[in-house]
């Protein structure tokens, strides 16, 4: 038993905001974020938030897949950035779209969430317990950014990605997941924390930090490793890959990606230049954003790598 996607849906931030209108809060330029990043804009949510833009991403993802919201079994979402710490975004979103008869949960690892919620996904439905599950990568991570420091403010966006996968007998699919505990400190944003009685302290609470060369450094060296993993572990090579959607974290690390598997840029589809680094979200949206362009035929060989806070990293060789 394996599984296949059979549908996707997106929903960015509400409003879009340009390099320029940061220029105007931080002392920044469109030349330095679009030269070091590749980010000319991103989408910031203005109301709908996590939850609200995961639903809409998801109720798009059923039309697409031709499915009822009734007939999803489960309902996984990766996500850092959850409205309250219970209940899950995912019953939020079940909520929402009606999914009656699903059961929820939230994946927590960072810009890696989409990757991580659909391989435990796929493994329910590839143990047979379910049929239909909806995958969902969904951040509001501009709340978590400090609006006053230009090394982090530029990089990041908010939006939702949604696919549909269903159970099948034949196809292919191979993942993998990887952590580094030892580098927890190198991408952050710490929760509510250190409030009660006896400290007579109020929470404090956490706003994103980044070491941003080390985080080039894993990137750069981590993803290429899974990537050529999980192609090895299928028999599968190179040259029949038709395209591999990264995390948009960043135009440079890509691009050193492209060049580390020897493998051309044109294989390696980019959104970052319009919504910014939307961490668990950037993976689903592009993915919707190629099936609807119908760059996908059925068929296709495409591999998907996420990486980011924990250090966490994993990718995913899919059938379309
Ligand atoms: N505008 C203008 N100047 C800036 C800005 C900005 N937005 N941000 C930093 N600078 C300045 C710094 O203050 C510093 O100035 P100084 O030399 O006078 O002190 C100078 O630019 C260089 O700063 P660095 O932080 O060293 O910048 P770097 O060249 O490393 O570029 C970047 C930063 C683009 C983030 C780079 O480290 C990178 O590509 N990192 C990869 C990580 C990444 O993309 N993370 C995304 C989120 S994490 C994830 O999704 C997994």
């Amino acid at each position: 038993m394996t599984t296949k996607i059979i549908g996707t849906g997106s929903c960015p931030g509400e409003r879009v905001v340009t390099n320029d209108d940061l220029a105007k809060i931080v002392e920044t330029s469109d030349e330095w974020i679009s030269s070091r990043t590749g980010i000319k804009e991103r989408h910031l949510t203005t109301g709908l938030g996590t939850s609200g833009m995961a639903a809409r991403a998801a109720m798009l993802a059923c039309e697409n897949a031709g499915i009822r919201p009734e007939e999803l079994d489960l309902i996984v979402m990766g996500t850092s950035t959850p409205e309250y710490c219970f209940p899950s975004g995912a019953c939020q979103v079940q909520a929402a779209i009606g999914a009656v008869n699903a059961a929820g949960f939230d994946i927590s690892a960072a810009c890696s969430g989409f990757v991580f919620a659909l391989m435990t996904a796929h493994s329910f439905l590839k143990s047979g317990m379910y049929r239909n599950a909806l995958v969902i990568g969904a951040d509001d991570i501009s709340k978590l950014v400090d609006w006053s420091d230009r090394k982090t403010c530029v990089l990041f966006g908010d939006g939702a990605g949604a696919a549909v996968i269903k159970a099948q007998e034949d196809g292919c699919f191979e993942g993998m997941m990887g952590c580094d505990g030892k580098k927890w400190e190198v991408l952050t944003c710490q929760a509510r924390s250190g409030g009660n009685f006896i400290t007579e302290k109020k929470p404090d609470l956490g706003y994103i930090y980044m070491d941003g060369q080390e985080v080039f450094k894993f990137a750069v060296k981590k993803v290429p490793e899974c990537i050529r993993q999980v192609l090895d572990a299928n028999g599968v090579g190179m040259e029949a890959v038709r395209y591999y959607i990264l995390h948009q974290a960043n135009e440079r690390i890509i691009d050193s990606v492209a060049k580390r598997l020897k493998e051309p840029l044109e294989k390696f589809p980019m959104n970052i230049q319009k919504y910014g680094n939307t961490s668990g979200a950037s993976i689903p949206i592009l993915l919707d954003e190629m099936n609807r362009e119908g760059m996908l035929n059925r068929g296709d060989k495409i591999v998907l790598a996420g990486f980011g806070g924990g250090l966490t990293w994993g990718a995913i060789l899919l059938e379309w």
